[in-house]
């Protein structure tokens, strides 16, 4: 018997950069964490590995994780887009919108208590509810790091937290203050409630 694929593993399977790519990044961690951590897109490491955040950035957010006491046993990680961009360019719309309804189930399925976001794609992704021709229009990593919202991310109630990417407080070590303290409020949100996402 023919098994058919669910539709959000056709559509991401019919983009050019999934033609191109090594593996399909889906995602790493536990998938019953309180915590679920989205970026952007698997640079060249992630690609070979076919695990998200294995590269530099990933070296530096296993050590930003270990600061706060916190590990991939506490938190699931997964990217906006599941293939990587052909030299790391940023992802172009259709992309985006093909590839998160993935991203959409993996959400529903780990109903995390918290989504953060991580850097400017992932966190206007989601302050746009989704609505990716809205993405543009929403503020800046900078403006709303560490600040929790209640959102309503298709017709959901969600918490997000967004926070600076791993890679750039490499770049900028002053933003490493602002990361911890913006940690110390997730992991305030987490104790909080009942897991009340989806
Ligand atoms: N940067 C991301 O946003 N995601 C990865 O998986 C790796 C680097």
């Amino acid at each position: 018997m023919e098994v058919t694929e669910p539709e959000h593993i056709v559509l991401v399977k019919a983009t050019e950069i999934c033609k191109n790519c090594k593996n399909i990044v889906i995602g790493k961690g536990n998938e019953n964490a309180d915590i679920l951590f989205v970026g952007e897109a698997p640079g060249r490491n992630e690609d070979e590995q076919g695990l998200p955040f294995v590269g530099a950035a990933g070296k530096n957010l296993d050590k930003l994780l270990a600061n706060v006491g916190l590990s991939l046993d506490d938190v699931y990680i997964a990217n906006i887009l599941k293939c990587r961009p052909p030299e790391n360019r940023d992802p172009l719309p259709e992309e985006i919108r093909a590839h998160t309804p993935w991203l959409v189930k993996q959400i529903e399925e780990i109903n995390p208590k918290v989504i953060c976001s991580l850097g400017n794609y992932a966190t206007k992704f989601f302050l746009a509810n989704g609505e990716v021709d809205l993405m543009e229009k929403q503020e800046g990593i900078t403006k709303v790091h560490g600040k929790v919202r209640m959102i309503n991310f298709k017709d959901k109630q969600i918490k997000l937290i967004p926070l600076f990417h791993p890679a750039a407080i490499i770049y900028n070590q002053k933003l490493l203050p602002l990361w911890e303290a913006d940690l110390e409020i997730v992991k305030r949100e987490i104790k909080i409630k009942q897991k009340t996402l989806f």
